[in-house]
């Protein structure tokens, strides 16, 4: 059974087809899925799949390009929905440096530590974004040594990925890793102990080859495994199973 540990269903691609889609996730070997909330609506929209769906389980939170209007009262709302039995982590949260209309990096860093606060005060564990900000999302984090965490689509150095796991934290991986052009995150996977490893889509996003371009769900997910059982020379079931694992310890999923 796979585990996609990230994809966003609240995407308006899904709008034609989601709840047929997410209902035979299933059937096509996805047993566990995350979806991560990347504003408090779409929080909320997870929180609601995770409701009808007994494969869904959600995280809420505001993605950095999303956080232009950060206040605290969406920190309240945030903390209503991680009392619901199925949210699992505070997520999608981080740094974006990478598109010049994202949010100014201050508003974005205010909106990243209230929300790790948020994640200590809940003992939830937490989903990062980073984008060209290894060293300040590094930084952040180290900021609350209570708070543990997956760096999601991780794209930083091997020096930094074997930095948060000696810090306990996880890393996880999607169709980016397929691309030819993928050079660090290969390298990283070598790197890192299996128990460490987790895998997502990320989508609609980042659609591993060899469907490059279509839109991306949870029923690619196992072509990210098969690319991290060649570069690790495991069978693709080992690499499956321990992914699966690595999942449910983290976000404390029976
Ligand atoms: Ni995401």
């Amino acid at each position: 059974m796979l585990f996609d540990t990230h994809a966003h269903y609240d995407d308006e691609q899904f709008d034609n087809d989601r709840q047929t889609l997410l209902a035979s996730l299933p059937e096509h070997g996805v047993g566990l899925v995350v979806n991560p909330g990347i504003t408090v609506e779409t929080s909320r929209q997870a929180v609601d799949f995770a409701r009808c769906h007994p494969h869904m389980y959600a995280a809420v939170g505001i993605h950095p390009e999303n956080c232009h209007d950060f206040c605290p009262e969406q920190i309240q709302q945030l903390r209503q929905l991680a009392a619901e039995p199925k949210v699992v982590a505070i997520g999608e949260i981080g740094l974006d440096y990478y598109w010049a209309e994202n949010p100014p990096k201050e508003v974005q860093q205010e909106a990243f530590r209230c929300q790790l606060a948020l994640a200590e005060e809940l003992h939830l564990p937490v989903i990062v974004h980073d984008r060209e900000a290894h060293a300040d999302t590094l930084s952040m984090v180290q900021e609350f040594p209570k708070v543990t965490g997956v760096f999601h689509c991780f794209s930083g150095s091997v020096e930094m990925a074997r930095q948060l796991v000696d810090m306990g934290w996880m890393l996880s991986f999607n169709g980016a890793i397929t691309f030819k052009n993928a050079r660090k995150a290969p390298e990283v996977v070598r790197a890192i102990p299996l128990d460490r490893l987790m895998i997502e889509t990320d989508a609609p996003y980042l659609t591993p080859v060899p469907y490059r371009g279509k839109r991306n769900d949870s029923t690619y997910v196992h072509l990210v495994a098969e690319t991290i059982a060649a570069i690790r020379e495991l069978p693709v079931e080992e690499v499956v199973r321990i992914t699966t694992e690595n999942g449910k310890r983290f976000f404390g999923i029976a």
